[in-house]
């Protein structure tokens, strides 16, 4: 099927590649003509593990390609729109500029029977905004929201836990209109492989798939912020959180995923989504309904400075002039994004203290070192562990969890003090190896 992907970014990106390998003929199309450019050579512009294969196989059969020009945009079947949605400068309502651009830009390149699929994450209510400037020109709207993990990428966008489509309803039976039932057999075609596995296809109305978007993601921030309000209970009272995640895990209906105790989420989604959610709830006069939503911001927020006060602590009350070498800058492992990163924001803070502060990641550094010109990055694992007073853990790489070896980092580091600000290492084996362990939440 012939697509346009409009929005290039990590999601549009990875979705005009992912469509080319599932053999739909695909144009990508941004108005950052240094990113198309990139994407034209083949070359994936972020880090994302099987997303190089895809394009260089995508733009070699031809059937895959990205351009500038919107106009391109024209004759295809269903056009994605996957552009940002940041947080505005001033609050933290989503900012629209992005997505109204890309609607206005196409609008004179639909043709009668196309179907417009918004994947960007918009809160509740945009398609309804945006639909008439589409309709009028015969085209279909539909909400596609898109659940894919940074890391994870290309796997969840070929074959993902779930399908959700909004489209529009009849009134009176409740149940997709002659267009809705149209869009949607649009998209079963699209996402043929996934539907041939039987993956849960959601039919659904705009405004529920917009919402199952944000939802989602709320509640993922939520689970993560509970586990933290654990640590923080924990830390009074001499409970291990990460004892109390594996036995609560164990009751299904609560499971252990996304319990994970530590300094908190952070990147690209998680934090402006949530933000965004509430300050749409604000203006739909329903702000108390989710105003938990600031209490979990506030939990995560408060878990960076925690990590920041055991190393001032563990040092012996201050880090002025100590050598402290942190693990990790991306928000998470397996990426090189840094936008909102944990691991950085308390690295960050370090360095204020006055520390001497060597930033380490496997990914991350070059995206780090442009926000953060200030600290002193390092490539190599041990040359940043070398001369340490305290090592801290911020993203719980493998290359940190599993491959350092504790007796091996004594023998470069100067003191043996490690925070775990992830809860990732074997702390039996540290304190083993003569250090002094401080988990997060953990005695
Ligand atoms: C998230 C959602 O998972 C995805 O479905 C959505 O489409 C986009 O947002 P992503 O931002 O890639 O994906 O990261 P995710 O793996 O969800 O992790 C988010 C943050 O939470 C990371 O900083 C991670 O370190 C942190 N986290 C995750 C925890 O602190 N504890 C956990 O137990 C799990």
């Amino acid at each position: 099927m012939r697509m346009s992907v409009i929005g290039c970014g990590y999601l549009g990106a990875v979705h005009a590649a992912a469509m080319a390998s599932i053999g739909h003929d695909v144009v990508g199309i941004d108005v950052d003509a240094r990113k198309i450019d990139t994407l034209s050579r083949g070359e994936a512009p972020f880090f994302e593990p099987g997303l190089q294969e895809i394009l260089t196989e995508g733009i070699a059969s031809g059937r895959l390609t990205f351009t500038t020009d919107m106009s391109r945009a024209k004759g295809a079947k269903v056009h994605f729109v996957g552009v940002g949605t940041p947080q505005q400068k001033d609050g933290y309502a989503a900012d629209l500029t992005y997505v109204n651009a890309a609607i206005d830009g196409l609008l004179p390149y639909l043709s009668e029977g196309d179907l417009v699929a918004g994947k960007s994450t918009v809160p509740v209510g945009t398609s309804a905004e945006l639909a008439p400037r589409i309709e009028a020109t015969g085209a279909t709207l539909v909400w596609n929201p898109e659940f894919l993990r940074e890391g994870w990428a290309v796997q969840d966008t070929v074959d993902p836990d779930r399908l959700v489509v909004g489209v529009t309803i009849d009134p009176t039976t409740g149940t997709p209109d002659s267009d809705g039932e149209r869009a949607a057999d649009i998209l079963r075609e699209v996402y043929h492989p996934a539907v041939a596995k039987n993956t849960p296809f959601i039919v659904t109305d705009r405004p529920t798939a917009e919402l199952v978007k944000v939802a989602a993601n709320a509640f993922l921030a939520t689970k993560i912020s509970f586990i933290n309000a654990m640590a923080e209970i924990a830390e009074v009272t001499g409970a291990d959180v990460t004892q109390l995640a594996d036995a609560i895990g164990h009751d299904a209906r609560i499971g252990r995923r996304f319990l994970g105790a530590g300094i908190g989420f952070g990147g690209g989604c998680l934090p402006k989504d949530i933000r965004a959610f509430a300050a749409r709830a604000e203006e739909l006069g329903r702000g108390e309904s989710v105003a938990f939503l600031r209490e979990v911001d506030a939990i995560n927020l408060r878990r960076r400075e925690r990590a920041v006060e055991l190393a001032v602590a563990s040092l012996g009350g201050g880090v002025f002039k100590k050598n402290i070498t942190v693990l990790g800058a991306a928000f998470k492992p397996h990426s090189d994004d840094v936008r909102d990163s944990p691991a950085l924001d308390v690295a960050v803070r370090l360095h204020g203290l006055g520390a001497w502060v060597t930033v380490t990641d496997p990914a991350a550094i070059e995206n780090a070192r442009r926000i953060h010109p200030q600290l002193n990055y390092v490539h190599d694992r041990d040359e940043a562990i070398r001369g340490a007073d305290a090592i801290i853990l911020v993203t719980e790489w493998d290359e940190y969890r599993r491959e350092l070896d504790p007796s091996h980092a004594g023998s470069l580091a100067t003191g043996r003090i490690v925070i775990d600000g992830r809860n990732g290492l074997d702390a039996a084996a540290w304190r083993a190896a003569g250090w002094t362990y401080y988990g997060m939440g953990r005695p």
